[in-house]
């Protein structure tokens, strides 16, 4: 078979073992050749790709970000989008493309199976949200990042007597927030699932250091708000999936809790530290399972599905299932067990 390949939305820890997993099960199981789309669905839209095979997916497994490049581009927001992304894969005589991505990739994906391309999902996201899977990779490393940066900004807290606010991603969800807050110990974690009231949390963070700390972390999701009319937030700009481009609440807050509670406080934005450098070992793994999957599904003409983690198997879903709905943080993780180690 010919088969298309393409990373699409933010990158993420793990793209290029799936690539080498996809690349290595097609060519040598099944002697596919591949198509190695550049930067995403434009790549796709502007016919610019690069020959994929075992050879240059040497070195790869540990490798962050993608060998492919990355991209926003939503073919339908472009003129002609769809039709000329079909036209790319008539003209490559590609016989299935693998798509690899989030929510807005695997969307687009699914559209473009309703037009007749034959595609297979992956998903892909460090925010954890995308439902029909348990967890997608990228997720592990990112709380692996964030939790050794809340460590580091424990001892500097604590020998300052401060409060740190730490902004994590997360844009609909705060699954970075919630389990790097847990395995980092913060005293306040706040999620887009949630809004905050800032006086609650300042009441909070008053107590706690009552109690005898006089150092806290407050670790912050980038899509958490504040509760209708407690604070002001300045609106953000749109990307091309309308989608606001965020961060800076920690620099919203921290200079309130300052004001309200009278601690020293500072502000650390972790940003795209999150998505840069090597996967953790969980998701290598997790990473070449979907790739492999995924060459498996093209094969056995599995297409509008994406491959999925659940109850710790691979499995087959509807791309559709993928992208209706988003997955959100459990309340009880966030109350029941992060917030027994609150104030
Ligand atoms: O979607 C993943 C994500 O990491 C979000 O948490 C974040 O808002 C976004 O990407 C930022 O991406 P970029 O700066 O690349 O547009």
């Amino acid at each position: 078979m010919r088969v298309g390949v393409l990373t699409g939305g933010g990158d993420c820890p793990g793209l290029n073992a799936v690539i080498r997993a996809v690349v290595r099960k097609g060519e040598v199981h099944f002697g596919d050749e591949f198509v190695g789309f550049l930067d995403g669905w434009r790549g796709v839209i502007e016919d610019r790709s690069m020959v994929l095979d075992v050879e240059r997916c040497r070195g790869l497994l540990p490798r962050g970000g993608t060998v492919l490049g990355t991209s926003r581009t939503n073919p339908y927001k472009v003129e002609r989008g769809e039709q000329r992304a079909v036209e790319t894969i008539e003209a490559h005589k590609l016989d299935a493309l693998v798509a690899i991505g989030g929510e807005d990739t695997l969307g687009v994906a699914h559209r473009l199976a309703g037009a007749g391309v034959r595609v297979v999902g992956v998903p892909k996201t460090i925010d954890n949200d995308l439902s029909a899977t348990e967890v997608t990779f990228g997720f592990h490393t990112a709380v692996q990042i964030a939790t050794e940066a809340i460590d580091r900004l424990h001892t500097t807290a604590e020998s300052h007597d401060r409060v740190i606010v730490c902004e994590v991603m997360g844009r609909h969800a705060g699954w970075i927030a919630t389990y790097a807050g847990i395995a980092g110990g913060a005293a306040e974690i706040l999620v887009p699932e949630e809004r905050f009231d800032i006086e609650e949390i300042c009441r909070s963070l008053i107590a706690r250091h009552a109690k005898g700390r006089f150092a806290s972390i407050v670790v912050v999701a980038e899509g958490a708000m504040p509760k209708e009319g407690t604070l002001e937030v300045a609106a953000a700009e749109l990307d091309q999936f309308g989608h606001p481009r965020l961060g800076g609440i920690a620099s919203r807050i921290a200079p309130e809790i300052e004001a309200r509670t009278g601690f020293e406080t500072r502000v650390t934005i972790l940003g795209h530290v999150q998505r840069g450098g090597t996967p953790t070992a969980f998701d290598r793994v997790l990473a070449t399972r979907f790739g492999i999957a995924a060459i498996d599904a093209v094969h056995d003409g599995a297409f509008d599905q994406m491959v999925a983690l659940q109850a710790g198997e691979i499995v087959r879903v509807g791309l559709s299932d993928a992208v209706t709905k988003l997955k959100t943080v459990d309340p009880s993780l966030l109350h029941d067990v992060a917030g027994a180690f609150f104030a």
